[in-house]
């Protein structure tokens, strides 16, 4: 059964068979009757185990205000969000103001803070702070928070109080008192705890200040409960939407997030481990601040409870904005980086930097199999690909010969185990190209497809786009022992005003709830019912708008049938199912379609278009299959 974070329609229907000579759904069908061969005993490929995964970066808000847990905006008091994120609210005669200190801070990645000068307040007259988080905090019924903060006073016996409010009501929802803020920077933590409320995002962060004088603040961070209640953790609604895909790995971290739009804005991970006071963040190429707090060990551990494989990019000495590295000994540090880096990720706690991920928590190593070197390296005006990459592959075969190395441009002074490749397109483009791999040299570099999409609808994609995202796929499977692996981006986008960069992604959400468009579902259907084998077809009389795979395991005694029908009119389909003994007549079918291609999921009507799964019968080694218009089916058959 599909896994659906319960959200699908699932509506299970016993029809009276698939041969619908005369009926309702023959009548719909304006195209000839096409036919499909398959001979399941005649292997033509291996599917490849790993084909559907996941591609992340900072991104639409995907992390900060998205599946990142945190739910205080700008908790390192970034100077240029300062005035917007924490808005000072005096009470009655209370008097202040906040200006960022330079001077002072909890660390050296953090020598800056937030000082808070009250000039007038007291018990009934309290100076506030007000962050409205990430368009709003969720608080549900009987909810725990953590939070946690830096900070300093110039007078004996400061405290603060922090609370979660009710935009509409004023009503205080949870507080806690911050007592005895000495004169040197040191931690402070409190808890929050939720009685009775209703659900609501519409709700903020309040500090109060109930006395004269200044205090400084700094890493103010608030924690609601997360996935497999990880410290410093992810969003569980996410999470389920994410696990309900079955992903065999994570493309980490980027996407242009690891390059930077210049070279000290990289994702330099060295910076993004250990304990947050320890991160000093970095801006990111879609123009907004990341804390970091999302650092390479929250990647791991995000792979780690969705059992994906990391796939580790590694900075390659590019930047967006034209900036290199050139090869030779100025390269050389950045290789350096890398190997430290797969050594966090992969060694043992008796190497250097395995004891690093030890101390950071995580004694246990992750497993490798692909590290990539930088992102479309194609962008790089000064041609220097070729030459960072035979320097980042020669180290890394070196001292991790099995590691599988991608490249992510054509290259010719190595030749790339693996070469990732991007598509950003319209439904007919992918429509038009759906045999792009059907002829692809068998004998050189595998192919990862590590960011594609069809590019229709918005914020997150209509079903006009998961039609082409499926047809694309049905060409991805025929050729999954080329394709290594598949990920779709960008994944996450934030729906609120501002919240998006990129138009035209996976997941949308808000403070409160998130949804899978079209894409998603269609995506979750094709990873959740895969074959390890792809067998022989023939498609012949479809016409330019039907789609499809098969594939097979044989270990399950299922054939997995796929159909795309991406036009508006039904397509009657003679089915031979040959090369098995026997089929079962009835067969799991799962559908997604819509009335139209611009039918959508939106965080207001999120479950518009999802897939309805039934049984039908009359299957056999001969059978009819009308598809619908606009439909996306999977058909699992089981056969000996
Ligand atoms: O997915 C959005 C961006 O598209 C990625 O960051 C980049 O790799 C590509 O150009």
């Amino acid at each position: 059964m599909m896994r659906f974070n319960g959200t699908a329609k699932i509506v299970c229907v016993v029809m009276a068979g698939l041969a619908m000579a005369g009926r309702a759904q023959q009548a719909e069908s304006s195209a000839a009757p096409a036919t499909l061969t398959i001979d399941a005993s005649k292997t033509v490929g291996k599917v490849s185990p790993t084909l559907y995964g996941l591609m992340t970066e900072e991104i639409n808000y995907s992390y900060e205000g998205g599946i990142y847990g945190e739910l205080v905006q700008n908790g390192t008091f970034v100077q240029a969000w300062g005035d917007a994120t924490w808005i000072v609210t005096p009470r009655g005669t209370a008097h202040g103001s906040t200006a960022l200190d330079k001077a002072t801070g909890p660390s050296a990645a953090l020598p800056t803070s937030l000082k808070v000068t009250v000039t007038q307040a007291d018990a009934a007259n309290s100076l506030g702070l007000l962050n409205e988080g990430w368009w709003g905090i969720t608080v549900r019924p009987n909810e725990t928070f953590h939070g946690s903060l830096y900070a300093k006073a110039d007078y004996a016996g400061a405290e603060l109080k922090v609370s979660l409010i009710a935009n509409d009501t004023g009503h205080v929802i949870a507080s806690a008192t911050v007592p005895g803020v000495g004169a040197d920077w040191r931690q402070y933590t409190f808890t929050l705890q939720a009685g009775a409320v209703v659900a609501s995002s519409r709700n903020h962060l309040l500090v109060e200040f109930n006395h004269p004088g200044a205090v400084w603040l700094q890493l103010f961070s608030l924690f609601p409960p997360t996935y497999h209640d990880r410290v410093n953790g992810n969003r569980g609604d996410i999470m389920e939407l994410l696990a309900a895909m079955q992903p065999a790995f994570l493309r980490l971290p980027g996407g242009n997030y690891l390059e930077g739009d210049h070279i000290n804005e990289r994702f330099d991970w060295k910076k993004t481990i250990g304990p947050l006071v320890d991160r000093p963040g970095h801006r990111s190429p879609w123009n907004y601040w990341s804390t970091d707090g999302m650092g390479l060990l929250e990647y791991l551990e995000w792979c780690e409870d969705l059992h994906m494989q990391p796939v580790l990019a590694v900075y390659a000495g590019y930047s967006l904005k034209q900036e290199f590295v050139a090869p030779g000994p100025a390269l050389e540090p950045y290789v350096q980086d890398a190997l430290d880096e797969i050594e966090y990720v992969t060694g043992d706690v008796t190497t250097k930097w395995g004891a690093e991920r030890a101390k950071d928590g995580h004694p246990a190593p992750f497993p490798l199999t692909y590290v990539e070197i930088g992102n479309e390296d194609q962008f790089d005006q000064s041609k220097s690909y070729d030459g960072r990459y035979a320097q980042f592959y020669d180290a890394i075969k070196k001292s991790y010969p099995a590691l599988q190395v991608i490249a992510t441009a054509p290259v010719k002074s190595r030749t790339p185990d693996v070469l990732d490749e991007h598509y950003y397109r319209r439904a007919e483009q992918f429509f038009a190209d759906v045999h792009h791999y059907d002829a692809t040299d068998r004998n050189g570099p595998k192919i990862f497809v590590g960011e594609w999409a069809t590019r229709e609808g918005t914020p997150a994609t209509n079903f006009g786009a998961a039609l082409g995202d499926a047809a694309w796929m049905t060409g991805m499977e025929r050729n999954s022992d080329v394709i290594v692996m598949a990920s779709y981006a960008p994944l996450f986008v934030n729906v609120n005003p501002g919240g998006m960069q990129w138009r035209s992604d996976l997941i949308g959400y808000d403070a409160f709830s998130s949804y899978g468009s079209p894409s998603y579902y269609a995506q979750a259907m094709f990873a959740n019912h895969i074959g390890t084998e792809i067998v022989a077809s023939e498609l012949n009389g479809a016409g330019d708008r039907l789609f499809y795979s098969v594939t097979r395991d044989a270990a399950k005694g299922v054939v997995y049938l796929k159909l795309v029908n991406a036009s508006s009119s039904a397509q009657q389909l003679k089915i031979s199912l040959d090369g098995v003994t026997s089929v079962k007549p009835d067969a799991k079918l799962i559908t997604l379609s819509a009335a139209t291609t611009a039918e959508t999921n939106s965080i207001t009507d999120p479950r518009r278009v999802t897939p309805v799964e039934s049984i039908v019968g009359g299957v056999g080694k001969e059978f009819t299959r009308t598809v619908p218009g606009y439909s996306i089916e999977v058909l699992e058959i089981s056969v000996q």
